[in-house]
């Protein structure tokens, strides 16, 4: 068994594993954009394959797209142009002439009017260090009055459940003619506070099975909104639902929940000094 991470490697598989025909994320992202009337310039954090960055670019945005895998940026500028995409780490960046943005190349804004990062890429924030960091980086790129939108996963919902827990789930599908299988088991770190994943592929074309480990923070809701009123930021939204991987998903026109409950967890919060 070999092991490495198939998806950010493999971005073509990422998105033929987790489709977004109907490109649901960014279409949130841009609809809570409007809803607070953010100005065009979108720095969209752990882009991945970059399909909601170029959405947002589509809508009239100029955005920069950031990620940590080689793989994913090449494949994003390739498939998905329109954004600038640039390696940063989400823990740590700045939009300075200092910054990780910055040395890949001329950005744009000096500032951003927001920052969006979805699907739990925020949540590669392991440790409160991390989060500090995340934070931090945000207000310095962020212009006063920007936004930062995210989704994730909801800590508080293993709060009790462990329906998702312990039991391997499987996952077939068929990728450039080779058949792939996943067998994916979650389990919770509580020492870490981190939800912990193994992933073990096995394909049909004689290769060896590739295990695949990764980890999320599980932050609370109350945690998280304490983590953004510590950095000046002022909560607008923070909910379960409707969103783009909720159950029902997000519809255009629906006003967003007040729960926090269920297993996706959106914010918007405002930068206010
Ligand atoms: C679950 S994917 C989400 C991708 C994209 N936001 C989406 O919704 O399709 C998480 C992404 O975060 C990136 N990532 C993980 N850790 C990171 C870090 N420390 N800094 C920047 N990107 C990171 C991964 O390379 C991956 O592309």
């Amino acid at each position: 068994m070999t092991s490495g991470n198939l998806l950010t490697d493999n971005p073509e598989l990422y998105e033929a594993r987790f489709p977004d025909p109907d490109l649901l994320a960014g279409r949130w992202a841009e609809d809570c954009l409007r809803r607070y009337g953010a100005g065009p310039g979108v720095l969209d954090l752990g882009c991945g394959t970059g399909r909601d960055a170029a959405h947002l670019h589509r809508a009239g945005r100029s955005v920069v797209g950031a990620d940590l895998s080689e793989a994913m940026l090449a494949y994003a500028g390739e498939r998905h142009p329109g954004p600038r995409y640039v390696r940063a780490d989400l823990r740590d960046f700045s939009p300075g002439p200092a910054g990780p943005i910055r040395s890949v190349g001329p950005v744009g804004p000096d500032v951003f009017d927001a920052v969006v990062c979805l699907d739990s890429a925020l949540l590669y924030c392991h440790t409160n260090d991390d989060l500090d960091g995340f934070l931090a980086s945000c207000r310095r790129s962020l212009s006063p009055g920007g936004l930062l939108v995210a989704e994730m996963r909801n800590g508080a919902y293993f709060l009790g459940r462990d329906d998702l827990l312990n039991t391997p789930t499987d996952n077939s599908l068929t990728w450039q003619g080779v058949s792939y299988r996943s067998t994916t088991t979650l389990h919770i770190d509580r020492t870490a506070q981190l939800l912990r994943r193994t992933r073990v592929w096995t394909a049909d074309d004689g290769s060896a099975p590739v295990e695949q480990r990764s980890a999320w923070r599980l932050l609370l809701p109350q945690e998280l909104r304490h983590f953004l009123t510590a950095h000046g930021f002022a909560v607008l939204e923070l909910h379960d639902g409707p969103g783009p991987r909720s159950e029902p998903p997000w519809q255009e026109g629906d006003v967003p929940g007040t729960a926090a409950d269920a297993d996706r967890l959106h914010v918007v919060a405002r930068l206010t000094d």
